[in-house]
């Protein structure tokens, strides 16, 4: 088998990804990081005898976490055409993008699956934290009245941006990218205005994906509620229930979702590999207190030397230091036990809100 890598045939893997993700159906427009004017997102591909037969897309971001900037690859839309499956194809698109990325400085790739079986058989583990309640009949006349809440319009964007930005975890980005994935198709996105002042946003839908979801608000509790209670009045004209996600960071609206009786549900952030050791390493540089040394160890490990001893984690044992699934601390305390330091900036809880998937 001959596989030769291209890397400038975007408009051919766009229609590979249209043909097996969505049946044909347009796609672009839901990826502007991708595919739209100025995109600094990438796609890779593998053509076998001439023809374009895998593809996927990735995009390097920075996910701040309190004042650490995590960088890391997001990789989506794998795609491999149906009468070429079963080669191998759609595991070495993705290598690639993992390398592709770690060569651009991300100390992780990330991905959200709705099948997550193939990719763990590939390496990647479950990463981070991501909690989901439930709005029906039966809590939604709790919530508080929809007062102020009208749809979002350009003219917000600053605002809602501010908004974004003042969450402690998040993906980095501008103003203007804000902006974009708020033209997103099938986005409904609505805001809360007090006084002139916009106070508030929450978004539902995102191209075909998160429908009945609310995956990106900003604002106080105060403020985002209300705007939720106009997303479920929508729609609880087309279903039941609306779901809405909420980081480990934003303690408050847990609490508010748990009171309310709100059925919930602690899940994972994403699956996650290693891309760039060096780049991971040095993260860990500024998550672990002075006297602790880190060192690359071969290709595939990291080890923590501190006062009182060593520890070597490799592969996943890295990222379930640095992120487990649900918080688990448990590797985080094996590592303080043998090397004799506390180590209270790990593990850490980054988030990337739903206008940022690919
Ligand atoms: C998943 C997909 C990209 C794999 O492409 P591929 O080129 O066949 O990948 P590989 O040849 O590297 O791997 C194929 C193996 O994965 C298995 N596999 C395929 N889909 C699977 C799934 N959902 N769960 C578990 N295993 C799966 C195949 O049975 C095959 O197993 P084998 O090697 O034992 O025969 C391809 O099936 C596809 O395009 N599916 C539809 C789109 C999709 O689900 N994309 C991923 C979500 S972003």
């Amino acid at each position: 088998m001959m596989t030769t890598p291209m890397t400038s045939q975007p408009e051919a893997a766009l229609q590979l990804m249209e043909a097996v993700l969505r049946d044909g159906r347009p796609m672009a427009a839901e990826y502007a990081q991708i595919f739209g004017p100025g995109a600094t997102g990438h796609v890779e591909t593998i053509e076998e005898d001439g023809e374009l037969v895998s593809t996927c897309a990735w995009i390097r971001r920075d996910l701040l976490v309190g004042g650490l900037q995590l960088p890391v690859a997001f990789v989506g839309s794998v795609a491999t055409q149906v009468s070429h499956r079963g080669r191998g194809h759609g595991t070495a698109v993705v290598e690639r993008a993992i390398a592709r990325a770690a060569e651009d400085g991300a100390a992780l790739a990330l991905l959200w699956a709705d099948e997550s079986e193939w990719y763990q058989s590939r390496g990647w583990v479950p990463m981070g934290t991501e909690n989901v309640f439930v709005i029906n009949s039966n809590n939604a006349f709790l919530l508080p009245d929809a007062v102020g809440v009208r749809p979002m319009e350009a003219r917000d964007v600053p605002a809602v941006h501010g908004l974004y930005c003042t969450h402690e975890s998040r993906v980095d980005r501008s103003e203007a990218e804000t902006g974009a994935l708020l033209t997103t198709p099938g986005l409904r996105a609505l805001v809360r205005e007090v006084e002139g002042e916009v106070t508030g946003y929450a978004c539902v839908g995102r191209g075909e994906d998160l429908a009945h979801c609310v995956h990106e608000w900003g604002g106080t509790a105060d403020d985002v509620l209300p705007v939720i209670t106009s997303h479920w009045t929508a729609t609880s004209e087309e279903t039941d229930r609306l779901f809405v996600m909420v980081p480990e960071s934003e303690a408050n609206f847990t609490a508010y979702f748990t009171f309310i009786r709100s059925l919930g549900a602690k899940g994972i952030l994403s699956m996650a590999r290693i891309g760039d050791l060096g780049a991971l390493a040095r993260v860990f540089d500024q998550l672990t207190p002075e006297g602790v040394t880190v060192e690359i160890v071969g290709d595939r490990s990291l080890s923590l030397d501190g006062p009182s001893g060593q520890i070597t984690l490799t592969d996943h044992e890295i990222l379930l230091a640095l992120c487990p699934p649900r918080g688990d601390k448990r590797v985080t305390e094996v590592a303080e036990s043998e090397i004799g330091v506390d180590l209270p900036l790990l593990p850490i809880e980054p988030y990337a809100w739903g206008l940022d998937s690919i």
